[in-house]
């Protein structure tokens, strides 16, 4: 399977923090913003993986993760010249898609979870056309909405509903076979000016090949795309790491827990960054894992 980060759009909601940097490089808490999709990613076990970002973002994304093989991963990057929308991810990255299956994730969403990794690589085993990650919220007029039948099955999806048919927000993970390359190239731009995720996959589910997991309430989903969501981020992580002992979406102990890299990799890792508790972390990690 072939991933892809959509890291890209303007972030003006998000002025004056984003006016010379990339939302996606923003902190939360104790890490780029982007190490959280992108070990969302590495835990579904995704190792190809393209970075789509504003041409002016490209250059200090590509200085934090280089060619990702110090991850064991193999990053590669492209540009979004525009915010044309989400299914353009689809567009710009047709090449690195080619004949695979693909997982999208956008650049500002947060899962955790126990067993997510598991139920990651369990829905990409099983993917028969798409499959979206649901998620109850309170908002559901702000999402991509799901609606289920009595027996589970999706039934309706719709964009931003002003009535929404149920709080089953379509979180921004989504796996596609391949022929997600062709159904993005036919979409036209809806009413507000954009290649709408929610087209296509209203098209899978018209053809019957759309299904709809639901992620409990043991999961956490949260997207940092405004600034009380952002610091909702940051202090959500900071609760939890501080409580448990341990990083969430620490991309080095992913990989060596993922096989990745080796302990010393990951030792060597951390130990560029030993003045800070995260490296230390990860060195931590390193030690008692080889
Ligand atoms: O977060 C989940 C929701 O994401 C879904 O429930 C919706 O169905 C989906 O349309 C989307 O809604 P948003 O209103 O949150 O999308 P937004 O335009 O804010 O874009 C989400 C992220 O994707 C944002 O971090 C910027 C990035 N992006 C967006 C567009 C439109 C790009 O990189 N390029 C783009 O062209």
């Amino acid at each position: 399977m072939r991933g892809i980060v959509l890291a890209g759009g303007s972030g003006t909601r998000m002025y004056p923090l984003t006016l010379v940097t990339s939302k996606q490089l923003l902190p939360i808490y104790d890490k780029p913003m982007i190490y959280y999709p992108l070990s969302v990613l590495m835990l579904a076990e995704i190792r190809d993986i393209l970075i789509i970002s504003a041409p002016e973002s490209l250059p200090d994304l590509r200085a934090l993760l280089g060619d990702g093989a110090q991850l064991g991963l193999n990053l590669t990057y492209a540009e979004q010249p525009e915010p044309r929308g989400i299914a353009d991810a689809f567009i710009v990255g047709a090449e690195h898609v080619g004949g695979s299956a693909s997982a999208l994730i956008l650049g500002d969403n947060l899962f955790h979870g126990t067993g997510f990794g598991e139920l990651l690589r369990g829905s990409a085993a099983r993917l028969d056309g798409c499959t979206l990650f649901g998620y109850p919220v309170a908002d559901p007029e702000r999402y991509g909405i799901g609606e289920l039948d009595e027996r589970g099955e999706l039934v309706s999806i719709e964009e931003k509903p002003e009535r929404p048919r149920s709080n089953n927000a379509i979180t921004g993970l989504y796996f596609y076979d391949s022929d997600v390359v062709d159904l993005a190239r036919d979409l036209r731009p809806s009413a507000r000016g954009e290649l709408e995720i929610s087209d296509i996959n209203q098209m899978y589910l018209k053809n019957g090949r759309a299904r709809l997991v639901t992620l409990g309430r043991g999961f956490t989903w949260l997207d940092a795309g405004t600034h009380k969501s952002l610091l909702d981020a940051g202090q959500y992580v900071q609760v939890l790491e501080n409580r448990q002992g341990v990083r969430v979406a620490c991309v080095e102990e992913i990989a060596l827990r993922m096989g990745f890299i080796t302990a010393e990799d990951c030792f060597r890792l951390g130990n560029r960054m030993k003045n800070s508790g995260y490296g230390q972390y990860v060195m931590d990690v390193a030690g008692s894992l080889s």
